[in-house]
């Protein structure tokens, strides 16, 4: 399979770049039945869109999705999804530079070298955060299909920079409160802080990174896979193919390395009549496969790299050391956006991951 795919029942293809005529998603294997509208994925890609513009990049364009195929009268059909959205707020000449000398932290240099040079640099071509939105695309149905077996999934920002949401909080409270803010975090005291964070980076000409943290509910126990295909490594997979991820954790994560079993194993016991455990160390993930239990999971962003400071670089022509600054229109910071971003790439995991082990059916309801 290539490498802009994922996924083995709903197999997800996304294409693209980031300065070309747009950017889409194709699906194969979603059922018959679902009911999609426009609507249900343009919510998600509208949640991308901060409402306070000091926290993104100045390109805001308002991504319109368009349905190509595979639904029909309101519902999929079973045949191949293809959607698209177009690129509106392109500006190339920022990137014309960025040929010879490469930016420090960005993937222009490795790519430069895998494709000989052919590889499309406006706007960093496939290395752009523009390449979430297919990821988003493919995600809002997935999280459509993973609602008719009653899964949700819910991210949050957890740290910008170093500030921490400290107090541990409600999943009803991160529903209603995530979104209230621009950095998409669910306490308004923790999220002013952050916003400045980003702000003040912003204002010396730097960039910060974060961690987003997201919880999937509902999900039956027993999906996954023992070894190569665990739900974990999966689940990481797709997180580390959004752009400027550097760190993944389930559970406790790198936590769970620094106590004892005794504090690490979560009990279970019986309560309503299912298996459930009293703490959730693990992450709602054993041995690659679901326990019933929410999984949690954690996503590390580093500082975009698109700086506006001279930085030291090399000419890839004159094989001299140089330096550069980069311009155009940059994210001070990525998480913001990144926050619905993360809720697709799990959702494409678990809807691939349900279809595979059959909870939920190849048609959806009855004509
Ligand atoms: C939503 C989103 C927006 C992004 N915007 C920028 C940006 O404005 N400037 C930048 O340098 N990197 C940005 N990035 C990160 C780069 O795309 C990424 O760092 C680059 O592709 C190199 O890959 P790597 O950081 O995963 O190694 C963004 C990433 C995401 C997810």
């Amino acid at each position: 399979m290539s490498d802009s795919s994922f996924g083995k029942e709903f197999c997800v293809t996304i294409f693209g770049e980031s300065h070309g005529p747009g950017v889409a998603t194709l699906i194969d294997g979603c059922p018959a039945g679902l009911k999609l509208s426009i609507e249900d994925i343009q919510v998600d890609l509208d949640r991308r869109l901060p409402t306070d513009p000091t926290m993104t990049s100045a390109r805001r364009e308002r991504d319109e999705v368009q349905i190509i195929s595979g639904v029909f009268e309101g519902f999929t059909t079973g045949a191949p999804i293809a959607m698209l959205t177009w690129n509106k707020e392109v500006r190339s000449q920022d990137y014309d530079k960025l040929k010879v000398v490469a930016r420090p932290g960005h993937a222009d240099f490795p790519t430069s070298v895998k494709y000989g040079g052919f590889n499309d640099i406006r706007g960093g071509g496939r290395a752009s955060g523009r390449m979430t939105v297919p990821i988003m695309m493919a995600g809002g149905v997935a999280k459509k299909l993973l609602l008719q077996i009653g899964v949700e999934i819910l991210a949050h920002t957890v740290q910008i920079h170093t500030i921490k949401l400290e107090r541990k909080l409600l999943l009803q409270t991160v529903k209603q409160v995530a979104y209230t803010n621009s950095v998409r975090c669910a306490d308004p005291e923790t999220a002013e802080r952050m916003i400045e964070r980003i702000r003040q980076a912003r204002g010396e000409g730097d960039s910060v990174g974060g961690i987003v943290e997201c919880i999937a509910e509902g999900v039956p126990t027993g999906i996954g896979d023992p070894f190569f295909d665990s739900l974990d490594a999966d689940l990481a997979k797709v997180a580390f193919s959004i752009p400027a991820v550097k760190g993944f954790e389930v559970g406790l994560g790198f936590g769970a390395s620094v106590i004892k079993g005794s504090e690490n194993n979560d009990p279970y016991a019986v309560r309503d009549g299912k298996v459930v455990t009293l703490t959730n160390n693990s992450g709602g993930i054993l041995g690659g496969l679901s326990n019933g239990m929410p999984i949690v999971v954690r996503v590390g962003f580093k500082p975009p790299s698109s700086i506006p400071r001279d930085q030291q670089s090399v000419n890839l022509e004159e094989m001299k050391d140089t330096s550069v600054r980069v311009t155009g229109r940059h994210d001070p910071c990525v998480v913001p956006k990144a926050v619905p971003v993360v809720e697709a790439a799990v959702a494409i995991v678990l809807a691939d991951h349900c279809l595979r082990a059959h909870v939920i059916p190849r048609v959806i309801g009855k004509k």
